[in-house]
């Protein structure tokens, strides 16, 4: 059966990249319709937003880092616009990030990031552990060396999500505060969704970006479904005083014993500190290990946090990709596009991610920075890798 067609597109999942993706389409004169119980939700509701181009860059993902880094670029501007069109503080910061090590394995780890960073044209400096205490007086006296980004930011996730269906709202995207179900078909052309409450919702072209339920609904033909998967990030927030100047004045993060651990300060005195990887299927379970995981190798970075009020503990799913990188526009289904797999970039990526999809629902084509990550460069084989 086909839906009798309601809007030009339809986005299913309202997180920030279903959302900035409606926004944008909706900018451009395309009437459009997201389908989410809750739009706003998911997992930036739990993420920490950092704009971390730079300090996440990891050996293998250079491509992804062309990527992120014109996103990273298109922030101040977006941000404007959407603070602009919305009234909404978004809480972006743009305060750089320390990468700091405790021992002589993290200063390896981190003399090697700062090697690829040369080798990258991207800027670091590499700073001793003395210097790292100065510009952040709070890290344990054990810093061994740090790696300070002065161009890596932060934005406050939840903002971003509230900002942007405010934004949608005052665009004329419409919602439909269900599940959607079903993918529905006309011979080889996707036609839009049915819910689970059994309503039918046509459209000229439908863009799945569902984040790491992307690759579960219904109806979708094997060939074209995407290969995410969800990856759990467990994340603490505490409250930081306000009396004394700032406990911590930039993003800090290091890798302790192998983990990544980040800590991430609001100006409204938040203190965000994340996150686990944990590939457990769709469990949200915050456990007793991954907090004390967290809270132990973020103490051993900052002794003085235990004063802090633990205020929130939170598991969000990263839509993972085979390679770690975004799916993005058309698909090999006539009418469907992707807009998922950011993994641990969906909050960098949200501004170029919008900017792309809406270039493809206009011409079927991705612009240029978009075009390695078609959702074609996954074949058979790569499908076939994913857990059942
Ligand atoms: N980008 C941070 C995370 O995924 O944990």
């Amino acid at each position: 059966m086909s839906p009798t067609r309601t809007s030009d597109v339809l986005v299913v999942g309202g997180g920030i990249i279903g959302l900035v993706t409606a926004w944008r389409a909706a900018q451009r004169g395309l009437s459009t319709t997201v389908v989410d119980p809750e739009p706003g939700g998911g997992a930036a509701q739990v993420a920490a937003g950092m704009l971390a181009a730079v300090t996440e860059l990891h050996h293998g993902e250079q491509t992804l880092l062309g990527l992120n880094l014109a996103s990273a670029e298109r922030y101040p501007a977006f941000a404007a616009e959407l603070t602009e069109a919305t009234g909404h503080d978004l809480g972006y910061r743009r305060c750089g990030t320390l990468a700091v090590a405790l021992d002589a394995d993290d200063r390896a780890h981190l003399r090697e990031l700062h090697a690829l960073h040369q080798r990258s044209g991207l800027d670091s400096e590499w700073l001793t552990g003395r210097e790292c205490r100065r510009l952040e007086p709070m890290l344990a006296p054990g810093v061994r060396g740090g790696l300070r980004v002065d161009g890596d930011h932060q934005i406050d996730p939840r903002r971003l999500a509230a900002a942007l269906v405010t934004a949608c709202e005052r665009a004329g995207v419409a919602f439909r505060r269900e599940w959607a179900e079903r993918l529905t078909l006309d011979g080889d052309r996707a036609t839009g969704v049915v819910t689970r409450a059994g309503n039918a919702l046509g459209a000229g072209q439908t863009v799945l970006a569902a984040g790491s339920l992307s690759g579960r609904l219904a109806g979708v033909p094997t060939e074209v479904l995407p290969p995410v998967r969800p990856v759990k990030g467990q994340v603490l927030r505490l409250t930081m005083p306000q009396r004394y100047g700032p406990f911590l004045s930039r993003t800090v993060r290091a890798v302790v014993r192998g983990s990544h651990v980040y800590l991430v300060p609001r100006e409204n005195g938040e203190l965000v500190i994340g996150a686990t990887s944990e590939e457990l299927g769709f469990d949200t379970t915050v456990t007793a290990g991954g907090v004390y995981e967290l809270l132990r190798d973020a103490h051993e970075l900052v002794p003085g946090l235990t004063e802090l009020p633990l205020t929130e503990t939170q598991a969000g799913l990263r839509p993972g990709s085979p390679d770690n990188a975004p799916l993005l526009g058309p698909t090999g289904l006539d009418g469907l596009l992707l807009a998922t797999g950011h993994h641990r970039n969906g909050v960098l990526l949200t501004p170029v991610t919008g900017d792309a999809l809406a270039h493809a629902l206009t011409t079927g084509e991705l612009p240029d920075v978009a075009r390695p990550f078609t959702p074609r460069r996954f074949g058979a084989a790569a499908l076939q890798e994913q857990p059942a």
